[in-house]
């Protein structure tokens, strides 16, 4: 048995959970700091860093004390590595880096972008990684800065095949929402303001689908792209400046700007299925929150596709993802771990250790 205590704190989110053998989530404690960026517009760096440093030691005692344990009881410490804003992960490195030095504990460091893979499986879905049948698997990851598509094979080797050439899902979110006025994170504010909205009303660019009449490039088949869509919500909130405080215009606006992102990440998760033959479809991410998004995926159960999206607890940051990769880093692990917190998204080599 491992107890392993995971720490988080890569963006606005101070993140300690304790997770039983990867698989049992005994506690996922989070402490949110959006109000405290909300008058910003977005996240401010240095003040997600003091806010962590604020808090993280209540995080984590109260993360031991929800899962009945102390301290004493737990075999390793895990923490995100990166990638992330570099003052709030220096942080959580240095708060686990001190706690695995006074109690001589492995430190595990955890690549958060695989994480949030591992997120889909929690809290009690591992069982699904040990059947071959399953694979290949496809695995849409959606948050404020990664849009990607990997393929893990049967192997269990992982190989990204598409992700966004500019911004990503989640900031095209977080700006068409600050266009609307709709305040911070654009995420949630969107899909609230699109509720009663049209999704039909309002035409919005796909880009790299065809739909606009324009041949894709093989090359970005799979891949995405956002920024264009910024431009077309600030064109259109401008051509309608005079109508911006009507509410069912805004509801109308953001349901179609909504269907447009989720309506291209369905079309190239199908595609690349089809293209790849797998049997899985995997969902996590913050941007997974998203009902529109998580109702369309499940649709393509119909296909005869499995399908896997993340609990809304494990889409946005949260320790239990890190404490849960960190025990299948566990077996291999090594006291001279690379610490590189400017961790980027590999290129073409992703190594996700599932047992
Ligand atoms: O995974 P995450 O918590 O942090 C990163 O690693 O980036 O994702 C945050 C992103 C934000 O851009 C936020 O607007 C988006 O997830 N998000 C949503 C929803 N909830 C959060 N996007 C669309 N609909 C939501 N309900
Ligand atoms: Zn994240």
């Amino acid at each position: 048995m491992a107890l392993i205590l995971g720490i988080e704190t890569s963006c606005d989110e101070t993140s300690a959970s304790v997770v039983e053998n990867g698989n049992f989530v005994l506690s996922n404690i989070v402490y949110s700091q959006i109000t405290k960026h909300s008058e910003f517009g977005g996240v401010v760096p240095e003040l997600a860093a003091r806010e962590h440093l604020q808090s993280i030691e209540v995080v984590v005692q109260e993360a031991l004390s929800q899962a009945s344990v102390s301290i004493f009881d737990i075999d390793a410490i895990a923490v995100t590595n990166g990638p992330g804003l570099v003052p709030a992960l220096l942080i959580g490195l240095n708060f686990a880096r001190a706690l695995s030095f006074s109690y001589k504990l492995p430190l595990i460091p955890v690549n958060h972008f695989t994480a949030h893979i591992y997120g889909a499986f929690l809290p009690d879905k591992m069982n699904f990684l040990k059947k071959n049948s399953n694979f290949p698997m496809l695995a849409l990851v959606v948050s404020g800065g990664h849009t990607v598509l990997l393929l893990i094979d049967k192997s269990k080797s992982v190989r990204i095949i598409g992700q966004t050439l500019d911004d990503a899902a989640g900031e095209a979110f977080d700006k068409g929402a600050k266009i609307l006025g709709l305040g911070y994170p654009g995420g949630p504010a969107i899909e609230k303001a699109a509720k009663y909205g049209n999704p039909s009303k309002f035409i919005f660019p796909r880009a790299l689908t065809g739909a606009s009449g324009r041949a894709v490039d093989e090359e970005d088949r799979f891949n995405f792209s956002f920024s264009g869509l910024k431009t077309a919500i600030l064109n259109h909130s401008r051509k309608n400046h005079h109508i911006m405080y009507d509410t069912n215009f805004i509801a109308d606006t953001a349901a179609s700007y909504q269907e447009a992102i989720v309506d291209v990440l369905i079309r190239k998760t199908l595609d690349a299925a089809k293209f790849y033959s797998v049997s899985t479809l995997i969902l996590s991410g913050g941007v997974a929150c998203n009902s529109r998004l998580r109702d369309k995926f499940i649709a393509l159960k119909q296909q005869g596709y499995n399908i896997i999206i993340a609990e809304r607890e494990f889409c946005t940051d949260n320790a239990a993802m890190i404490a849960g990769e960190a025990y299948h880093l566990l077996k291999n692990y090594t006291a001279s771990y690379d610490f590189d917190i400017f961790a980027r998204l590999p290129e073409n080599k992703l190594k996700i250790s599932f047992i």
